[in-house]
């Protein structure tokens, strides 16, 4: 496995791809089997697979969470390597942001009016403004996205078309501990209750599937019923529990099984904002 640390090394790893087909799989690192999924699919479907590794400053608007965003870098090096994973490019701030840490500026339409567009300003923004630069640096034919971030899969997606991207966005199931918990970087930060508390958000949101909780409500009694049902452990806050058109990720006004729908929540648990979401119908 290669280690590239700087643009001038990239560019000299991608200038001996030529004739092959590149998988790219951007990370911010503390890396786990959800970004492992992601590298699997591609070395499945690319010749070769590039990972990156870089906090993006621009996507963050709470500094303590970018302070604090947990750095395994040397055990995602080695995992890395076990996986036999062609490049892992650790940029430098310069090579994507030659001019400083500014986001450009995007119209993501309703993709980014809810939900992690509330709340966390110039988020989205900051994201489409790193990934779209990878994109220009590493020129892939294919790029990895999970399903876990269903947000910025959608507005990954959309950018590539509006622009006319050359690569294909490949969306990535999520990767789940064994309580159904969202595997996310971000957990390594939780204490021990508070991963015990952060386990029943999936179960009560399942749960509620299960039932068919859905026939006799509507979505904001069930949000609110479900956010209650969560609120109730020590150690949770709600922010939302979204029901969303899983095309335009508007809110829905009714359940209707021929719209796909998503659910959407998103929890404070102690210093972290846990987010997770799956298909309703
Ligand atoms: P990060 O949170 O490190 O996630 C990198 C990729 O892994 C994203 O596509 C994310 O959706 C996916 N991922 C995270 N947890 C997952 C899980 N449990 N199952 C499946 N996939 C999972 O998302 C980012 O970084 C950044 O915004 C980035 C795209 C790198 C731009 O800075």
């Amino acid at each position: 496995m290669t280690i590239l640390r700087n643009l001038s090394e990239l560019n000299e790893w991608r200038a001996q791809c030529s004739g092959q087909t590149i998988g790219f799989v951007p990370t911010m690192g503390a890396l786990h089997k959800g970004h492992f999924s992601l590298v699997r699919e591609s070395m499945k479907q690319a010749n070769l697979t590039i990972v990156s590794i870089y906090v993006n400053p621009t996507q963050f608007d709470n500094p303590e969470d970018l302070r604090k965003y947990p750095n395994t870098l040397e055990s995602d090096i080695k995992e890395l390597k076990d996986l036999e994973v062609n490049a892992v490019y650790l940029p430098t701030p310069s090579d994507l942001y030659p001019n400083g840490p500014i986001s450009k500026a995007f119209d993501f339409g309703s993709l980014a009016r809810f939900m992690e567009g509330i709340g966390r300003d110039g988020h989205f923004e900051g994201m489409a403004t790193v990934v779209t630069k990878f994109f220009e640096l590493i020129q892939p034919n294919f790029a990895y996205f999970g399903e876990k971030d269903f947000q910025q899969l959608a507005i990954i997606t959309r950018v590539v078309q509006q622009e006319n991207l050359p690569t294909v966005i490949v969306p990535v199931k999520t990767e789940r501990d064994e309580d159904g918990m969202a595997m996310s970087s971000r957990n390594l930060r939780l204490l021990d209750a508070q991963r015990k508390d952060a386990g029943n958000i999936n179960k009560i949101l399942k749960k509620w599937i299960f039932r068919k909780g859905y026939r006799s409500s509507t979505p904001g009694e069930s949000s609110e019923l479900l956010a209650n049902e969560i609120s109730h452990y020590e150690n949770l806050t709600v922010h939302y529990v979204t029901f969303a058109d899983s095309k335009n990720l508007e809110p829905i006004a009714s359940f209707n099984t021929s719209t796909p729908t998503r659910i959407f929540v998103a929890v404070q648990c102690g210093n972290v904002r846990l987010i997770d979401n799956f298909p309703l119908f």
